[in-house]
């Protein structure tokens, strides 16, 4: 089967289509014949900084849709030939891959394949980080960085479908400022943000604040918190040093900082995840949340959709079209 794979980290032209022998499903696992596999940011630091990558060569992808060929021992509930979105740890530029049966979803009436490979890391996370981790209560107001791209997309319409007060984005760039008022925020800061939160908020602050950038966004999110306020931090993509804090930060407004990765959470507690994929499953098979496909790619272009996401141009979800 052809896999897209990488050797050494760099740029999007390490990625490189490569022949392997199809994989197998062990114990407890489910091999999948993949139609799409969703791109996901944190795939583009795997591939330039090894985020997550136990050893090279490393083929990359977290996410993909597609029909089960085969399932190991133990697995129940699962069949051949069943269409089925799963989110794995790595592997997902592939026609062909071995996933845990955990992480297999059946797909919710009506879904098409080409939706499904939307959906396994940004709707489960885009669910915990508002609902489990962000506690968000109705009428509370919430502010979310990169609230164009593939998770921001999702958590401004559910927050609003659960009934936050106002929803808060911010952006690097004003087209994607019209792109997010579209997707359930009520206002979106482009760049700066902290003077905008507080004069859209009486000087108050949000409840809850949900940052994937870390360093010096993370400290202003920290700030812009109103008292018992929240702040979720769900990624690093400014590569900054790791945040550290403690009382001095959290005594003065009883705020509380929490973190969530969903791969994590995938690995130690794959009933709770399974039960969040569930409920965010539901909302698009609703039609409470839609998460647009922007850009498509054939599985040999991979490289094209990286170099897309690290222009910082693109909205909503990118894919990799595998089979056909
Ligand atoms: N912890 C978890 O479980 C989890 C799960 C999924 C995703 N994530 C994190 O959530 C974020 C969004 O993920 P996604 O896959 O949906 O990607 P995405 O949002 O579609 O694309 C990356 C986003 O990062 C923003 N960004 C900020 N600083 C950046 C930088 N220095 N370089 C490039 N982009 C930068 C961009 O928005 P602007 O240009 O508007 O700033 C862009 O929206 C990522 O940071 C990812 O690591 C975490």
């Amino acid at each position: 089967m052809r896999v897209v794979r990488f050797q050494e980290f760099g740029g999007p032209e390490v990625l490189a289509v490569t022949r392997a022998p199809a994989p197998r499903p062990g114990p407890g696992q489910v091999a999948i014949d993949v139609a799409y596999a969703g791109v996901n940011f944190a795939d583009i630091k795997a591939r330039s900084e090894g985020y997550r990558v136990p050893s090279l060569p490393f083929v990359p992808g977290l996410e993909v849709s597609g029909w089960i060929r085969a399932v190991g021992d133990g697995v129940t509930g699962l069949e051949a030939g069943q269409a089925v979105a799963a989110l794995t740890p790595g592997g997902a530029y592939a026609e062909a891959v071995v996933v845990d049966a955990a992480t297999v979803f059946a797909l919710p009436d009506g879904l098409d394949l080409r939706t499904a490979a939307t959906l396994p890391t940004v709707l489960p996370t885009a669910h915990a980080l508002l609902h489990e981790a962000g506690r968000l209560r109705v009428g509370e107001t919430v502010l979310v960085q990169g609230a164009a791209g593939g998770v921001g997309t999702v958590v401004g319409q559910l927050a609003r479908a659960a009934g936050a007060g106002r929803v808060y984005g911010v952006v690097s760039r004003e087209a994607k400022a019209e792109y997010a008022l579209r997707h359930g925020y009520d206002e979106v800061f482009v760049g700066e943000f902290a003077d905008g939160v507080r004069a859209a908020t009486g000087g108050r602050g949000v409840d809850l604040a949900l940052d994937p950038v870390g360093g010096e966004t993370f400290r202003r999110s920290l700030e812009a918190l109103a008292p018992f306020g929240r702040l979720v931090s769900y990624g690093n993509a400014s590569a900054a040093e790791p945040w550290r804090l403690g009382q001095p930060e959290l005594f003065p407004g009883a705020v509380s900082v929490a973190g969530f990765s969903i791969l994590t959470l995938a690995a130690t507690a794959p009933d709770a995840l399974r039960e969040i994929a569930a409920r965010a499953f539901r909302a698009v098979a609703e039609g409470v949340v839609h998460l647009p496909v922007t850009a498509e790619f054939p599985l040999a272009e991979a490289a094209e959709a990286h170099r897309l996401v690290e222009t910082r141009a693109t909205t909503g979800k990118l894919l990799l079209r595998v089979a056909g």
